[in-house]
């Protein structure tokens, strides 16, 4: 079943702010393959979640690149965290694009597998991990289309950009995806 644009838009949000603060049913980590934290917005999660978050963490024996691994929310406002490692850029050659596609499905299927209905992302990869942030946007936006059709089950999900740059750039491909 194919659902109309505008079924699907508005089931898209994008902000600007910090993903630990956000009130949703899961919240996505761009982790590394330890799982054992890190900066960026692996290191602002499991600080506000808490060193329970660790703990579970050193249990599940790390994440492969382009796949996703589920644990408790501990002291955020979302009571699940979906972890996912992004690839490192080196350049495009190295099948990137195509990981990271993989790293957003594999957080909305496993979103799905556990009832979770409302999931938030941040920008896989663009920060330590150096990928490209306008290319990166596009396949963000181009596979959880591709997944809120496959899964109406999931209500929303929310672009939560850390900068008003990265705003900018989500808002662009959502306009170039919706409004044509
Ligand atoms: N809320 C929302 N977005 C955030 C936050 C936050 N609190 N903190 C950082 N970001 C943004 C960054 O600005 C960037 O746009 O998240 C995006 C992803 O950047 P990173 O956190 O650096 O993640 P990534 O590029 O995938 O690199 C992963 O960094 O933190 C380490 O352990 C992590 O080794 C792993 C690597």
């Amino acid at each position: 079943m194919t659902l109309t644009k505008a079924e699907i838009a508005e089931r898209i949000e994008i902000l600007q702010g910090d993903l630990t603060q956000l009130r949703v049913g899961a919240i996505v980590n761009a982790a590394n393959n330890s799982l054992l934290g890190g900066g960026g917005v692996d290191g602002a999660i499991h600080t506000a979640a808490g060193p329970e978050l660790l703990e579970e963490c050193r249990l599940l024996g790390g994440c492969h690149t382009g796949e996703a691994k589920l644990t408790s929310g501990y002291r955020l406002f979302a009571p699940v965290i979906i972890h996912t490692v992004g690839p490192i850029w080196q350049g495009g050659a190295n099948n990137e694009a195509a990981t990271l596609a993989r790293c957003y499905r594999s957080c909305l299927d496993l979103a799905v597998e556990n009832d979770v209905s409302t999931l938030a992302f941040p920008a896989i990869s663009c920060g330590v991990y150096g990928y490209p942030a306008e290319e990166a946007v596009s396949i963000a936006l181009k596979v959880v289309v591709e997944k809120l059709n496959e899964y109406p089950q999931i209500e929303k999900v929310v672009f939560c950009a850390f900068s008003a740059e990265m705003v900018d750039l989500y808002r662009d491909e959502y306009e170039r995806t919706f409004k044509r």
